[in-house]
């Protein structure tokens, strides 16, 4: 039995897991403007050498938002992956959920998360193994395929084999990465094709999407990852609309107040100014979607170095008329784009250095 949402009968809601961005202080800030019903943790890596990642035991060890934590595994090995599960078992986690999505090439060479697409018979063996291992919830979170969806009954018909609990389902291929269209008729397929309930994953941008969202694909809910750093209501605002009340209007006030809570969450003796104001940009290239349609706020954002120029331009753009209404949609064409922010090298798998909406 899933652990009950907290609207009992209501459709559940999911904070889909994030590297870099899922870790206990963000956590702790989307509990406090309406926790989703289930939270994932970012992924523990699997390998012969993985110890699980302790900045990533602190999420679940750590939690005090009142709601249950998925540990969220990418591997391929069965032995080290069994071994991972036992570790886990020992920290209050809700279940163990397997990432068969990462579509980041350095991550899919190795066969693991997105990679393990192309090869059914092996998310079998993996499934058998993890099934074994876990006497409580095992949860998996897919794509919809690697390069087409030509195995995606098959590996369907896994989740039923091995009585996976719950699956959520980002309907787009590795390949599609985070941009391409969502296709919700796969996820309706899913839906109607597997014994457990299903989380539909991909571009729902607010709560009437997901209503939207829910009555196309028969989802049992929604997992919700990057419009969740624009908008940490949206979890309150999806119950809102699934009773039938319209969400309440967020200003530009408000969003000004999060921005501060998620600055004073995310300081960490020791991390420099500079680099604190950076990891903030990565947030606030979402948040800037919803603040003006012309983009204004971002521009202005990623310029910034200091914690006190940042402070000035949410000021200047967010207090000045903080009773405007924060656009519950991202607004056309104001991308999310890291700038200057972003590291030279090759991106992080998954990071949000990576990932641009
Ligand atoms: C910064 C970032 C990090 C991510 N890290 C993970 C991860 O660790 N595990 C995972 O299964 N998916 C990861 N994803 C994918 C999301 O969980 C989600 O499937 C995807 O962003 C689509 O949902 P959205 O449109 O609501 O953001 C990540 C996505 C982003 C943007």
């Amino acid at each position: 039995m899933l652990p009950p949402g907290l609207v009992p009968g209501a459709p559940l809601t999911a904070l889909a897991p994030m590297q870099d961005v899922t870790d206990l202080a963000f956590m702790r800030v989307i509990a406090h403007y309406g926790a989703p019903d289930f939270y994932f943790t970012e992924f523990f890596r699997v390998h012969a050498q993985s110890r699980p990642e302790v900045h990533i035991l602190r999420s679940i060890e750590e939690n005090t938002t009142g709601r249950p934590v998925f540990a969220q595994l990418i591997g391929e090995d069965l032995g080290h992956l069994a071994r991972t599960v036992r570790l886990l078992l020992r920290h209050p986690v809700a279940g163990i959920d397997l990432n068969l999505g990462c579509p980041a090439p350095k991550v899919y060479r190795k066969n693991v998360g997105g990679g393990l697409l192309r090869e059914p018979a092996r998310i079998d063996e993996i499934l058998a193994t993890l099934r074994a291992e876990v006497p409580g919830l095992l949860t998996v979170k897919m794509r919809v395929g690697f390069e087409d969806t030509s195995n995606f009954d098959r590996i369907l018909d896994l989740i039923d084999k091995h009585d996976v609990d719950l699956l959520t389902v980002h309907g787009r291929t590795v390949r599609e990465m985070y941009h391409a269209e969502v296709r919700y008729e796969r996820i309706a397929h899913a839906t109607a094709r597997v014994r457990c309930p299903v989380l539909a994953n991909g571009n729902i941008t607010s709560a009437a999407r997901a209503a939207a969202v829910l009555a196309t694909t028969g989802g049992a809910g929604v997992m919700i990852g990057r419009h969740a750093i624009r908008n940490p209501w949206i979890f309150h605002q999806c119950r809102e609309v699934f009773a039938g009340r319209a969400p309440g209007v967020i200003t530009l006030g408000q969003v000004r107040e999060y921005i501060e809570r998620l600055f004073r969450a995310t300081q960490v003796d020791g991390l420099a100014e500079r680099l604190h104001v950076n990891k903030m940009k990565k947030y606030l290239n979402f948040v800037g979607q919803g603040v003006d349609p012309q983009g204004a706020f971002l521009h202005a954002m990623r310029r910034t170095e200091t914690e006190r120029e940042l402070f000035a331009v949410c000021d200047r753009h967010l207090l000045n008329e903080a009773h405007l209404p924060f656009s519950p949609e991202p607004y056309a064409g104001v991308i999310a784009r890291p700038n200057c922010e972003v590291p030279r090298g090759e991106p992080a798998p998954c990071s949000l250095t990576a990932i641009t909406a």
